[in-house]
């Protein structure tokens, strides 16, 4: 029997994975896509060494640096749902990335390292979940290191998160001594056996043992401490309540080694039976504020992220588009708030690395539509073309720098090129009313450099990024545009636009900020813009 696309929508869990560089995102994310069955053999999402191919030039700096810049979407089915998993970009530099793509995710789980527990970017991401109060299940990372005391990883993540912790299950020991955990809800003992990394052992061999038959697993002394830790851990955590959970007041908790395939059909277990089908979302409709729900039958949605260069053979850009209701069928037409109508003859769907085409889809997942710029982050789309959705900010850049091309023949050239950089949401580009200037602003000194990359091996063009005599950029409005008109006309010296001609007050220092503000009561000075 068919599901409507409400039932369709329902059974999808779109999440995204949190953690500081280096917990094991990458592993655990290889691992769910193993258990889900969407790939085959670890080492797909990450290969190592050598085998680890360059899939577009820029990617270079992801190689130099052994980090993950770009963000991208896998879909993979386990059981009766399907699982939407984002990935964010784990430097610090791509926060906004970030923070873009949570904006999309229904659910989070954060990954802590045993050995480290909450580490400063794992707090950052965290902060960004709760502002929009996504419940979040934590997976605490290589048991099959020596690890911290678990009652203090738990107090820990308790007293940094303002969080209730729920301990669905009960570790057995970590490092040479990891024997396990225990399932606290049913008493089963799920069995831990030392697999080699690259051992295509997928979790279906966990060997779970009943509540009475732990003994044949665990040695006396073994079996004793956990009967004691278990229970004191019931007694002093929060039990676990899924409506908690679901507000955002509490965390469940699953241990686990991810590159030792460990906990990770437990980790998909509690998302498939736990996590939240996909969210209800602000948006404007006609300029009315309402919740766009599944049951909304129009297809809409907005564009998180958008990626130059996935596919080296084609100069395409994928808008990476967030369905919130609706059905959408390959070759639909979708509007923009603005009116504009994309059609969409050729939508992309992420199976693990295969880009294929989406023939449909519902709320919750995630669809690339191939355009040249017609689509900006923030975008919403809609059939009827009269949704908006609220809150996907543009952040205040921290760093701001003059751009110029080495080759003084080639500004215009330049200009282009840093404005497809800007709609692309990687960075912002500020033009002073006074002068032929090119700002750039980013969150961090990385975008720079993939920028400079970018520019030069997508349009050939050398550029140069020099101090610039601002420091910081805030976007102005008020409620009387009169008073905003003769504000900008009064400070030339200051103020510029970004790539929608939004006016911008550019400052040498944030104290210098305070001061004109001080002066501009009617003025607003904001560091965020929201789309
Ligand atoms: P990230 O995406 O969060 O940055 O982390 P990633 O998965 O790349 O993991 C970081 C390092 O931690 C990797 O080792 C990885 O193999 C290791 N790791 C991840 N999960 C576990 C686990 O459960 N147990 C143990 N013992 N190690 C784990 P590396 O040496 O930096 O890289 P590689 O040479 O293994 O690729």
């Amino acid at each position: 029997m068919s599901m409507t696309p409400e039932q369709e929508a329902s059974r999808r869990r779109t999440f995204a994975i949190i953690s500081h560089p280096d917990a094991g995102k990458t592993t655990l994310t290889e691992n769910l896509l193993l258990s889900g069955g969407a790939i085959h053999l670890a080492g797909t999402v990450r290969a190592r060494g050598e085998r680890r191919r360059t899939t577009s030039d820029w990617m270079k700096i992801e190689q130099q640096r052994g980090i993950s810049v770009s963000a991208s979407v896998m879909t993979f089915e386990y059981e009766d749902c399907v699982f939407n998993l984002l990935d964010t970009p784990g430097h610090e530099d791509f926060s906004e990335d970030t923070y873009r793509t949570l904006t999309a995710a229904d659910s989070a789980v954060m990954v802590l390292d045993a050995a480290k527990g909450i580490e400063p970017q794992t707090l950052k991401l965290f902060e960004v979940c709760r502002l929009r109060d996504i419940p979040i299940i934590t997976f605490i990372n290589k048991m099959d290191r020596e690890a911290q005391d678990p009652f203090a990883l738990l107090d820990e993540i308790e007293q940094k998160l303002a969080l209730n912790v729920a301990p669905l299950y009960w570790p057995q020991g970590s490092g040479e001594r990891f024997r396990g955990m225990r399932d606290l809800r049913t008493g089963e003992f799920v069995v831990y056996k030392k697999k080699t990394a690259d051992e295509n052992a997928v979790s279906h061999d966990i060997e779970r043992v009943g509540a009475n038959a732990v003994s044949s697993v665990l040695d006396d002394g073994e079996l004793a401490e956990l009967d004691e830790q278990a229970e004191m851990a019931q007694g002093v955590c929060a039990e676990y309540d899924k409506q908690a959970y679901l507000e955002g007041h509490l965390t469940p908790v699953i241990f686990g080694s991810a590159l030792r395939h460990f906990g990770v059909r437990e980790l998909l277990d509690a998302l498939h039976g736990e996590a939240p089908p996909p969210r209800a979302q602000k948006a404007e409709v006609k300029g009315e504020p309402t919740e766009i729900t599944l049951d909304r039958k129009e297809v809409t949605g907005f564009v998180f992220k958008i990626q130059a260069n996935m596919d080296p053979n084609h100069r395409d850009r994928i808008a990476f588009f967030r369905m919130c209701s609706g059905q959408f069928k390959r070759g639909m037409r979708l509007k923009t708030s603005a009116g504009k109508a994309i059609g969409i003859p050729a939508p992309v769907m992420f199976l693990a690395q295969d880009r294929g085409l989406a023939e449909e889809a519902y709320a919750g997942d995630v669809i690339g539509i191939p355009n040249h710029g017609a689509l900006r982050v923030g975008d919403g789309l809609s059939e009827s073309g009269n949704v908006q959705f609220r809150g996907i900010p543009n952040f205040a850049p921290e760093i701001l720098r003059r751009a110029r091309p080495k080759d003084p023949m080639k500004a215009k050239h330049l200009r282009k090129a840093l404005e497809g950089l800007a709609e692309e949401g990687v960075t912002q580009l500020f033009v002073p009313a006074i002068g032929s200037d090119m700002i750039v602003g980013a969150v961090g000194q990385l975008q720079i450099e993939v920028m400079a990359e970018r520019v030069a091996s997508e349009n050939n063009l050398e550029v140069v990024f020099e101090q610039s005599m601002w420091n910081v950029a805030r976007w102005l409005s008020s409620k009387d545009p009169a008073k905003l008109k003769a504000f900008v006309d009064s400070n030339q010296g200051s103020v510029g636009t970004d790539l929608d001609g939004d006016p911008v007050y550019l400052a040498k220092s944030a104290w210098d900020v305070g001061y004109t503000e001080e002066k501009n009561p009617d003025i607003r000075f904001a560091r965020t813009k929201e789309r």
